[in-house]
């Protein structure tokens, strides 16, 4: 810490950062040094050479509440209300399945621009009871009214993770509340970028990643939050026998474990939980209101930029130019999206392109410093005026946009 909030620039040091403007922060995070040294013990002492030993050794089989309860520690969430493990896909259907069933009710209201894995996963639920479940995808603004005492469940993402637009979780819970429903909230892309005041806004469940902001690693496990109120009757409809009240006894009946150790299924990913709880160790001592000031000051920068930039050039920025309602990136439409993403990563520049027409570019006080915001400012300009977007090489996509 400084006088002025935490020591930027001894953070960004804390990273091992590529030879460029790194805008990715929402897509996949940077390696951390800590991660490094971390996995090099890992595999070196643990697997190595303590091997089965280990799981008791070094207590890996509670590794998802471990890493969980330092992720709680950034959601406003208590000790024992989050586990970490499986992908945020297979956490969705977790949840929302446990959700339906304790409900006993049968509509899902969603927002209709959901991450598409947040909608397949309900299409999934609604195809095992197809006569039942009814999937309402809704603009986000008309879910507080059309929740009604038929609502089991709404999900939706915290921050859009197109737009960047940030909902009102207090709001939302409380409307749904208001009629019996519950809400399950997609992290994704406020985790580690915003506070998220989880049992403040009286939130019941939650999931999201930890590849993106918290600099987990790529496909590093997700994590689950379940409420402590809601956790004495909620029954994990996805069941293993590492969630079980006493897996080692081998018995053909299921009994939860007690707690969110419930939500376990499978065999912990230790050395991705490794990862996940080495990088969480840089947000330790960090006041998430000082970085989320320093986020919003730099993507309210990176806007001005844009604005300064030409014009006739069609940009088109999206995000919500309101602070309280914008996550952290900001994303620019532009029917060239794809060529300038592509001509500015030739550049040194890496932001990302989501069909149809967006670029997205992740604000991330951890490791970004206000050249990089003056560096993507230059180049998108130099791109546009030069018509590189338009460079054949450009013209066939790669597998991952
Ligand atoms: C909002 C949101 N939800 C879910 C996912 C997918 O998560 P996973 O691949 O861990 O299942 C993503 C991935 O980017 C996402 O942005």
């Amino acid at each position: 810490m400084t006088e002025n909030g935490p020591d930027w620039a001894r953070l960004r040091q804390a990273f091992e950062l590529p030879d460029a403007h790194y805008f990715m922060g929402n897509s996949l995070g940077p390696l951390p040094h800590a991660t490094r040294s971390a996995m090099r013990a890992v595999i070196e002492e643990q697997w190595s050479q303590g091997l089965i030993r280990s799981w008791n050794l070094h207590d890996w089989f509670h590794l998802p509440e471990h890493v969980g309860d330092r992720i709680a520690a950034l959601a406003g969430a208590g000790p024992g209300e989050i586990v970490a493990g499986d992908s945020t896909s297979v956490c969705l259907f977790k949840l929302a399945s446990a959700a339906l069933r304790h409900s006993g009710r049968w509509e899902i209201i969603t927002d209709r621009d959901n991450f598409p894995t947040d909608l397949y996963v309900l299409s999934g639920i609604r195809d095992l009871y197809p006569e039942q479940v009814e999937i309402r995808p809704l603009p986000v603004a008309d879910i507080p009214d059309a929740v009604s005492e038929r609502t089991a469940l709404v999900l939706l993402s915290h921050v859009d993770f197109r737009s960047g637009r940030l909902y009102d979780m207090e709001m939302i819970n409380r409307r749904a509340h208001d009629r019996g429903a519950l809400v399950l909230w997609d992290l994704s892309h406020s985790i580690g970028a915003l506070p998220v005041a989880l049992n403040a806004s009286g939130a019941d469940l939650a999931v999201g990643c930890t590849y993106k902001y918290l600099n987990g690693g790529p496909g590093s496990p997700a994590f689950s939050y379940v409420s402590r109120e809601l956790q004495a009757s909620l029954q994990p409809i996805l069941r293993g026998w590492m969630g079980h009240a006493s897996p080692f006894e081998m018995r053909a009946d299921f009994e939860a474990a007690a707690g969110i150790r419930g939500m376990v299924v499978g065999t912990p990913e230790v050395l991705a939980l490794s990862a996940v709880k080495a990088s969480l160790s840089l947000f330790e001592g960090l006041d998430l209101r000082h970085l989320r000031e320093r986020s919003l000051h730099m993507s309210g920068a990176l806007m001005a930029t844009i604005d300064g930039i030409d014009g006739d050039h069609g940009l088109e920025i999206v995000t919500p130019r309101e602070d309280s309602q914008r996550g952290s990136h900001v994303a620019i439409r532009h029917a060239q999206a794809y060529g300038i993403v592509q001509a500015l990563i030739r550049r040194g520049v890496i932001g990302d392109f989501r069909a149809p027409d967006l670029m997205r570019f992740a604000i991330t006080p951890l490791y970004q410093s206000e050249a990089d915001i003056e560096a993507l400012g230059t180049q998108l300009a130099e791109v546009l005026a030069t018509r590189e977007w338009a460079d054949p090489a450009f013209s066939r996509r790669s597998t991952v946009t």
